[in-house]
């Protein structure tokens, strides 16, 4: 706040203006903000009409997990829902001070399951319960595969919840890149993260679905994505091309390269509805495991009743849903043997009528060159003919079962509804 925000009256009272009234506002408890530094916050009523979607972009070691840390913290403070996508693994700490389903990884308090993202998901809408996925185990196209499940399965979730929920994406350019690998077609069983990312950012504020995107690699990332952010947090780039990425958005702000690489880890420029501020982030409540490896040992989640009620039940219907999927799973095995033996069976029987058809023919014409009367009155030929009608027979049977166990098979196709 700046002297030349206050005025004084002739009575010699100091007058409010506007943007006095909002900051001294924005310090009284319970003020909806969020406390990012030292006399700076966010109003979070400036964007109740256009909902909240951040971009935090800086190369490595500059800051991004720990801003991003600080902005989850104040989403939760203001009891707003998280559901955050971690492929390091560094946010778990967050239930230190905060009731939160920690899925998989080594401090997870529930599996992570595929088959049971819609109950997570559903457990988090309904209880009112925030997450954070950690996906550090996984490969990228694993990650990328199971943050699209996690995010398409809320998006149509929020079509009947319309729970206000904050999605935050660390390394967002795994899931939302600006170049895709051979696009949604190439493995038609894997989801496209893009598409399910696009979805979030775009459409996300009917469904009162924010988001957070944050990237050491502000080249690799989508730019439709970063188009529709309209909170931007950037911290020290040290590297031109990257720097040349985000140029545009850097212009708009009035950044220059100078200025955004002498920025020290914790330091940030802000820029939202066409005001710049630097900053100095403030310290996390909760410990910054990415700074700390060691964080995990000295960890402990905070305690809830209603929380580990929702847990348990979570749990149970998570392990019964396994042993349904390894049920499944062994009927497929078997229904795919089955058919294999049939297969075999029938490739025999083939062969089998070939040669029947095949010494039939060299009979008929040996009998040709004699006489084919006598060949008819035998009643030989008619015989062979009888017998590969019935061999017809049991292959069409064979076929039929064949067709009836792949039908007993696609049923068993697994859904997530
Ligand atoms: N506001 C801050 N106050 C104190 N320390 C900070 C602050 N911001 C960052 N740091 C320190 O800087 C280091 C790097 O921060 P951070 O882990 O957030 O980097 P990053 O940008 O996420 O890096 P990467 O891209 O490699 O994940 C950490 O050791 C962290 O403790
Ligand atoms: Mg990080």
């Amino acid at each position: 706040m700046n002297i030349r925000d206050l005025s004084v009256h002739e009575t010699g009272k100091i007058l409010y203006n506007s943007k006095m009234f909002k900051f001294i506002k924005s310090t009284l408890p319970g003020a909806r903000v969020l406390k990012v530094a030292p006399l700076f916050s966010v109003p979070l009523d400036d964007y109740k009409t256009t909902g909240e979607r951040d971009a935090i972009l800086a190369s490595s070691g500059m800051g991004k997990s720990y801003l991003t840390g600080v902005l989850m913290e104040e989403t939760l403070e203001n009891n707003t829902l998280l559901c955050v996508i971690d492929p390091e693994g560094e946010h778990f700490t967050l239930a230190e001070r905060y009731p939160m389903m920690i899925i998989g990884g080594e401090q997870g308090n529930l599996p992570l399951e595929e088959e049971a993202i819609d109950l997570y998901v559903d457990t988090m809408l309904k209880a009112g319960l925030s997450a954070v996925f950690d996906l550090s185990e996984y490969l990228d196209d694993e990650q990328q595969h199971l943050y699209a499940l996690i995010a398409d399965k809320l998006f149509h979730a929020e079509q009947k919840y319309r729970r206000k929920i904050r999605v935050v994406v660390e390394e967002a350019q795994i899931y939302a890149p600006q170049k895709t690998m051979g696009g949604p077609g190439r493995n038609k069983k894997k989801m496209d993260p893009l598409q399910a990312s696009q979805k979030i950012a775009k459409r996300g504020r009917k469904r009162a679905v924010d988001s957070l995107w944050a990237t050491q690699r502000p080249a690799s990332i989508s730019k439709e994505i970063l188009s529709q952010c309209n909170r931007f947090w950037f911290g020290g780039i040290s590297t031109e091309q990257d720097y040349k990425a985000i140029r545009p958005f850097l212009n708009e702000a009035g950044i220059s390269f100078a200025e955004i690489k002498s920025l020290n880890p914790g330091e940030f420029f802000f820029y939202s509805k066409g005001k710049t501020k630097k900053i100095k982030v403030r310290k996390r409540h909760c410990k910054h495991a990415g700074a700390t490896p060691e964080a995990g040992m000295n960890f402990s989640a905070t305690k809830n009743s209603s929380m580990e009620k929702a847990l348990s039940m979570l749990t149970e219907a998570v392990a019964s849903r396994a042993t349904e999927k390894q049920a499944e799973e062994s009927q497929i095995t078997q229904l795919k043997m089955h058919i294999r033996d049939l297969k075999r069976e029938n490739e025999k029987l083939r062969k089998d009528l070939e040669q029947e058809q095949l010494a039939t023919k060299v009979i008929d014409r040996l009998n040709n060159g004699g006489s084919t009367a006598s060949l008819n009155s035998s009643g030989v030929g008619s015989r062979r003919r009888k017998k590969s009608a019935a061999e017809d027979a049991k292959m069409a049977a064979i076929a039929e079962r064949i067709a009836e166990a792949n039908e007993q098979l696609h049923p068993t196709k697994i859904t997530l509804d």
